[in-house]
């Protein structure tokens, strides 16, 4: 069969990323641009500033992309793009660059949710089983997973209010830790004891999370110490936080690998990157005799890779888009 080439482009928060895919498997060409240090002075993403950007490099990001790949548009089969979910105005400039690419040079266009991109980062690693469960942790979403086939997406639970991410950034901002926070409390909980006592977030039999509670949790508690006169042991209390986070994502998660009878569990998106989730989850998936693939943590954050890899998956169920396609910042799986 002749080789694949998927061209993927994401923005739909803070990344410009081009990547150039084979047979939706081997990387070619990546290029991924982070606005973080832009962000970072502002404790947060601005989605005014984000579009802004994304305009400025798009062109630029898909140039190089092209340029690494040795490749030209001629060998392109079809454009990927991430549609949703995400922030409206960067995502709208990586649907227009693909429409445009798509028009110009006469290739199918291909809509991709950008959580089906996440949980495709690990299919790079290995070639899916099926049925699986993934776990979907990243700064926008909290969901529990199971699939029986490619692309077929059946959620089993999903967080009420904040995901995990905002939960590690918001929880670092408590703390004078800068954004995004989720990287800097990973290494310092690694040097912490567990001496602050937090609840476990929504410790019930449900397959959903709950996130709010736990910062407020760590707010009331800084603000306790501090009326009390005592300083905040930062590493102990990331060491803390993280430890109840780790037990609410596992218990859920190894509770639904049981009632499904799965022997696969995936785990996606910018919070898998965490070394405390990523050590505990692979500590109890070998116990009971579990698979489990990660993300390498270059692909745990937003990339066109992992784009262009679900777009493979579209290409061959010919999944295409024509150029009325519209953005949906709210989508879901
Ligand atoms: O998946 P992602 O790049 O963006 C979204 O699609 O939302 O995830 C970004 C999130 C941020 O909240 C960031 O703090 C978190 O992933 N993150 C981490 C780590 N690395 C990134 N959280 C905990 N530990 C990490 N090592
Ligand atoms: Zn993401």
């Amino acid at each position: 069969m002749k080789d694949i080439y998927i061209l993927g482009i994401e923005s739909s928060c803070d990344e410009t990323s081009v990547s150039i895919v084979k047979n939706g498997k081997e990387e070619i060409s990546t290029v991924v641009l982070s606005q973080i240090d832009i962000h970072k002075k502002f404790g947060g993403v601005v989605p005014e500033i984000a579009s802004r950007n994304h305009v400025e490099s798009i062109t630029i990001v898909i140039d190089e992309a092209l340029k690494k790949s040795k490749l030209t548009m001629k060998d392109i089969d079809a454009i990927a793009v991430t549609y949703g979910p995400g922030l409206a105005g960067s995502l709208l400039v990586g649907v227009e660059a693909a429409k445009t690419l798509s028009l110009v040079f006469n290739k199918p266009l291909i809509a991709v949710n950008h959580l089906a991109g996440h949980i495709y980062a690990n299919q790079l690693i290995n070639d899916f089983s099926f049925p699986l469960i993934c776990l979907v942790i990243s700064g926008g979403h909290t969901e529990l997973i199971y699939m029986d086939e490619h692309l077929s997406f059946k959620k089993l639970g999903s967080t009420k209010d904040d995901s995990v991410g905002e939960a590690y950034d918001k929880v670092a901002r408590v703390m004078n830790i800068p954004y995004p926070g989720g990287p800097i409390i990973d290494k310092l909980s690694k040097v912490g004891n567990l001496t602050y006592n937090l609840p476990i977030p929504l410790d019930d039999d449900s397959y959903n999370f709950s996130f709010s509670g736990i910062k407020s949790a760590v707010i009331n508690l800084v603000h306790n110490e501090n009326q009390r006169g005592n300083e905040i042991r930062k590493e102990d209390l990331c060491a803390s936080f993280e430890d109840v986070i780790v037990k609410s994502l596992t218990k859920k998660t190894m509770k639904a690998i049981k009632e499904y009878n799965v022997k696969y569990l995936l785990l996606a998106g910018g919070v898998s990157a965490n070394s405390g989730i990523r050590d505990k989850f692979i500590e109890l998936c070998n116990e009971k005799n579990i698979k489990i693939t990660i993300p390498n943590l270059k692909y745990c954050t937003d990339n066109a890779t992992m784009i262009a890899t679900v777009g493979y998956y579209m290409f061959i169920k010919k999944q295409f888009s024509d150029l009325s396609l519209k953005i949906n910042p709210s989508l879901d799986l």
